[in-house]
């Protein structure tokens, strides 16, 4: 990485960081208040449908950010955002601290469209690449400075955890950025990186980043 472009990432980091406001809340409160969650997101956070994002350990801040983006601007999508107009801005933080602090299980990760062996290594291999180190020919920002090596890092600044979320939400979400539907990431931090990137590598970088922790642990 270029003197420059670490200086860049650095940046966003810091801006990033002023942006994070810290959820305060109460577990128990948020729980009763997810009840009409549970159909999609699951029980404790953990979707069984891979369209529908996995909730379970990601950061209060980030839980709570979205919902008020839903509610409010930058980030529309025709279920969530009548959803979360229902949702009363006193409870948004509660159920923010309540997702938290729920364990995330593995998430679902078919990649039985991909027909060989060497084309589902082909498709990991490339994703590390670009997770691990970015893209010095296009000025992608390797994503584990900010999702962390194990895609659970700088949780405490609100940066959501990639690891064992649902492949398909990832790769949906990653090309919202894309193509403008979901433009409520600070700084433009995320659609920054994503429009450097093809699809192909936004397959690749969700199914790596989804894989982290649990298979390529594994397959050591
Ligand atoms: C009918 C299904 C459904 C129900 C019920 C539902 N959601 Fe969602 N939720 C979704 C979908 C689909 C998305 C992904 C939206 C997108 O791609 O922008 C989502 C996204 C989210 C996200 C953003 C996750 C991320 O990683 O960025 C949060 C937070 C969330 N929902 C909270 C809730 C809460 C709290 C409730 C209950 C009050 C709820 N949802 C009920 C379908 C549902
Ligand atoms: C400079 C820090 C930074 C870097 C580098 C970065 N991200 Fe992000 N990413 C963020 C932040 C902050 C958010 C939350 C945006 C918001 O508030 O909605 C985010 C959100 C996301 C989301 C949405 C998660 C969800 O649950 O909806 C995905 C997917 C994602 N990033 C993937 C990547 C990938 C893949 C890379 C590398 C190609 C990458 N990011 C590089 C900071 C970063």
């Amino acid at each position: 990485m270029s003197f420059n472009k670490k200086n860049w990432v650095i940046g966003l980091i810091c801006l990033t960081l002023n942006f994070s406001v810290t959820a305060q809340g109460d577990a128990k409160i948020g729980k009763s208040k997810t009840m009409a969650c549970m159909g999609c997101h699951g029980p404790t956070g953990n979707s069984f449908v891979p369209n529908f994002p996995s909730l379970a350990g990601q950061p209060a801040g980030y839980i709570a950010k979205q919902i008020r983006d839903f509610k409010e601007a930058g980030r529309y999508n025709a279920t969530m955002t009548g959803i979360a107009l229902g949702i009363a801005d006193a409870d948004i933080d509660h159920i923010g601290v309540f997702y938290e602090s729920q364990v995330k299980t593995p998430a679902i990760k078919n990649i039985a469209h991909l027909k060989t062996d060497e084309e589902k290594t082909a498709l990991l291999t490339l994703g590390k690449k670009l997770y691990d180190h970015g893209n010095a020919d296009t000025g992608q920002a390797a994503c584990f400075v900010c999702h962390g090596k194990t895609g659970n890092a700088l949780v405490s600044l609100d940066v959501p955890i990639l690891a064992n979320q649902h492949p398909p939400y990832l790769i949906s979400t990653m090309k919202e950025f894309k193509n403008r539907k979901r433009t409520n990431d600070n700084e433009r931090v995320m659609r920054r990186i994503i429009d450097t990137m093809t699809d192909e590598q936004i397959e690749a970088v969700a199914y790596y980043s989804s894989y982290l922790v649990s298979t390529l642990e594994e397959k050591k």
